[in-house]
């Protein structure tokens, strides 16, 4: 008799351990269901996961009446995912388990369909809520607004409400443009020219200060060229001093003092 109660008391023990363990396991979990859902919807559920791991409530108060939200997390039971409070009458604007998905470039559709039925409006169908999250950067959840009711038709009524998320924002772009691809890539070649080229003229061929710098000789002719060049295409007088003349005087500058110093030298 003892041991039958024993083994009771031992079982209800560990029903209650499992069923605090399948709570806590749903807490962070996001609990939407999607029937018959594809990998893209699969895909943006797992978008809204860190929405999901916050597990609170978002509030928002129109009038008399005041809204509360959670993502793909069940509110007060009862699988409500969007919850109405006029005073103390709750009304279910949609369900967790009934919900859809779908999303663009920076903005994700989710909609909490299987609501609590309409009275008299919109032929008593089932209200839906529809959630629309954009992106932004700033902030992961910091509320939501109602945008509209829509419920003056036979059918397809909807509460529309609007959030705002990073979670719903695009990839940063990190991608360069082709032009700054090939800008990095010339700048890098040419940092390994100058660079591998110093080193190689300075240890190998053992050159001293200019020179050390790869095709020295190659680069100053080609800047003599394109001054030449740039002289020729540019200028639009002639020099004032012709150079045939400025070339004589310059080489017989160069030549006569010493020229001269020999002959000062005693014999
Ligand atoms: C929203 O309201 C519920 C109760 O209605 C409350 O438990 C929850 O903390 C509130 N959330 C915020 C963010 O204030
Ligand atoms: C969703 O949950 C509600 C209440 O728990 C239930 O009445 C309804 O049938 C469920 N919908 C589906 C599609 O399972």
């Amino acid at each position: 008799m003892l041991s039958l109660r024993c083994t009771h008391a031992a079982l209800l023990a560990l029903v209650a351990l499992l069923a605090t363990a399948a709570v806590a396991d749903t807490k962070g979990k996001n609990q939407c269901v999607i029937n018959g859902k594809s990998k893209a919807e699969e895909e943006l559920l797992k978008k809204l996961d860190p929405l999901v791991a916050l597990n609170s409530a978002l509030n928002y108060s129109a009038g008399e009446y005041t809204y509360t939200l959670k993502v793909c997390q069940e509110i007060d039971g009862d699988s409500a995912g969007l919850l109405q409070k006029k005073a103390d009458k709750k009304t279910i604007l949609g369900r967790i388990n009934e919900t859809q998905i779908f999303g663009g470039t920076d903005w994700i559709m989710l909609i909490y369909e299987g609501g609590e039925k309409y009275d008299s409006h919109c032929g008593k169908e089932k209200r839906r809520a529809y959630i629309m999250i954009s992106c932004n950067r700033k902030t992961l959840a910091n509320g939501f607004t109602i945008v509209t009711e829509e419920r003056d038709k036979d059918q397809g009524c909807l509460y529309l409400f609007e959030m705002d998320s990073s979670l719903a924002c695009p990839p940063e772009d990190t991608h360069l443009s082709i032009g700054s691809i090939l800008l990095i890539t010339f700048a890098s070649l040419v940092a390994v020219y100058i660079i591998g080229g110093f080193l190689y003229q300075r240890l190998i061929v053992g050159a001293k200060g200019m020179e050390q710098f790869p095709h020295f000789a190659f680069w100053q002719d080609l800047g003599n060229l394109v001054a030449d060049g740039c002289d020729f295409v540019c200028r639009s007088k002639p020099r004032n001093v012709p150079t045939a003349y400025r070339g004589v005087g310059d080489d017989q500058l160069g030549e006569e003092p010493e020229e001269r110093d020999d002959h000062l030298l005693p014999m």
